[in-house]
């Protein structure tokens, strides 16, 4: 994760409820001292933090990055606002196994400015998607969506919360049914029991 970390904390409350059938083991992020570690910390969840900048290069830090993951041995790594691409080397280890959210309706406006975008062009509905990473940018085989209206005299900030309502209960449900039922991926299609 790099920022304020509410995907996260709506994933931390729902598995306190042993019912929903995920722990969450670690919790990571490419930056220090961010909303989402302190929110970890606050559940008791271990934590670590990679810097892309501590490292010669990105491949190193990718590396590292699927280091640290892998030693916690997740079933699923969920990237919640999270905004470094995967390199190779961690897809080569989590492919098929790591999801990313995205605040739009992906395949329109993938990248780092969704809600923006979506104003920008005028769209009347926009929302948020669940896709399973692979190696372009918001392109995986998608999980889940929610659709969201776009609102007269919205603006990026207005937009974006009411898609993040979306996406944190789009999110909570999805990945409890992941690690409920378990999942397959088909080219581009994902099946949940
Ligand atoms: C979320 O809307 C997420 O989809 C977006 O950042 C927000 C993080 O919110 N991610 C991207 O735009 C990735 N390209 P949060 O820190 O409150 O969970």
């Amino acid at each position: 994760m790099s920022g304020a970390g509410t995907n996260l904390q709506a994933l931390l409350d729902a598995s306190r409820d042993p019912s929903y059938g995920a722990e969450i083991v670690a919790v990571g992020a490419d930056r220090t001292g961010i909303e989402g570690l302190t929110r970890a910390e606050a559940a008791g969840v271990d934590t670590f933090a990679l810097r892309v900048a501590d490292f010669p290069d990105r491949a190193g830090w990718d590396m590292a990055l699927a280091d640290a993951v892998e030693a916690y041995k997740p079933d699923l790594v969920v990237m919640a606002g999270f905004m470094k691409l995967a390199g190779d080397a961690f897809l080569a280890r989590f492919g098929g196994r790591c999801v990313n959210t995205h605040p739009a309706l992906l395949p329109a406006f993938p990248g780092m400015h969704g809600p923006r975008d979506a104003l920008d062009h005028g769209v009347k509905f926009t929302g948020c998607t669940l896709f399973v990473v692979d190696a372009g940018v918001d392109t995986g085989p998608i999980v889940d969506q929610r659709a969201v209206p776009v609102l007269a005299g919205d603006d990026e900030h207005s937009l974006h919360e009411r898609i993040k309502v979306a996406e944190r209960a789009m999110l909570v449900d999805a990945v409890g049914r992941m690690a409920r039922e378990g999942w397959t991926v088909t080219g581009r299609k994902i099946t949940i029991p």
